[in-house]
């Protein structure tokens, strides 16, 4: 796994594909890795430069220690496109890694040729929430990994996927559950304090796609409902039989609704 020095840290990434076709870079949810694109990966044509690398302090990536913005996860994208050489990607981000997507095109929206933005919201924190984040930042310093983590996973999915035990839950268990917790306390804080990016999608002057699992518990539908109404150009995809994880939980649809959105961007 490649890894290099950004913005302060050591990244883990991936890259496939041919860089001088369309470049895609995905960006996993809290507290993922970018293990969990593996189904997008494989399912991508080859005119596809897709990238995909673990956030700060998350995965295999670099915990920093001291506090970590939303704004600071985008200049680490930022830093990540340079030494890529990457301009103007598509960016796709499922949940966390939509608020991360929304916050660098929010400040710069000629950084990004076209978001998939996946089971997220552009909107803040409630009190009710910020308060939730402050106790699980607290709780994953002084105890680890696991109480959060057997909380979070059910509601992370449908009672199917859960009951399931199918081979992704348990590998997304292990991810969840080896994440290192400063890592994890800080995306939480990062999550906690990010701005509100709603104002900024009416000057979105690119399409996007949003895409929702039908049983999304985290952010449900409506919230892509919501911002599809605020953005100038947005189609909605609905998963079915998905929870949160909608790309986990069924590939198939979300892939078609990617790979849907992807055709405009590609020659014919
Ligand atoms: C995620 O999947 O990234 C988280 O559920 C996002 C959040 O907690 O707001």
């Amino acid at each position: 796994m490649p890894r290099a020095k950004i913005s302060g840290h050591l990244c883990d990434y991936l890259t496939q594909g041919d860089p001088g076709g369309l470049p895609l870079v995905f960006i996993h949810g809290f507290p993922f890795s970018q293990a969990t694109w593996t189904g997008q990966l494989q399912a991508l044509p080859p005119s596809v430069y897709a990238v995909t690398y673990d956030l700060r302090g998350l995965g295999q990536s670099e915990a920093t220690g001291g506090e970590v913005s939303m704004d600071g996860y985008a200049d680490d994208l930022e830093g990540l496109l340079e030494l890529l050489h990457i301009k103007r990607p598509i960016v796709c981000g499922l949940s966390m890694g939509g608020y991360v997507a929304l916050h660098a095109a929010a400040r710069n929206p000629g950084l990004v040729r076209g978001l998939a933005l996946c089971d997220t919201r552009s909107g803040a924190d409630s009190v009710e929430a910020k308060a939730g984040r402050t106790s699980a930042a607290k709780q994953v310093r002084e105890s680890g990994m696991e109480s959060l983590v057997e909380a979070q996973l059910p509601n992370l999915m449908t009672p199917q996927s859960f009951a399931s035990d199918a081979d992704w839950v348990q590998a997304l268990r292990t991810i969840m559950l080896s994440t290192a917790p400063e890592g994890a306390a800080g995306a939480l804080e990062a999550m906690r304090d990010r701005s509100d990016t709603t104002p900024a999608l009416a000057r979105f002057d690119f399409p996007v796609q949003l895409i929702f699992g039908e049983h999304d518990k985290v952010t449900p539908p409506t919230e892509g409902q919501s911002m599809a109404a605020a953005l100038p150009d947005a189609q909605l995809a609905i998963i079915e039989g998905a929870g949160h994880v909608s790309n986990l939980e069924n590939p198939t649809q979300f892939n078609a609704a990617l790979h849907s959105y992807l055709g405009q961007f590609l020659p014919a």
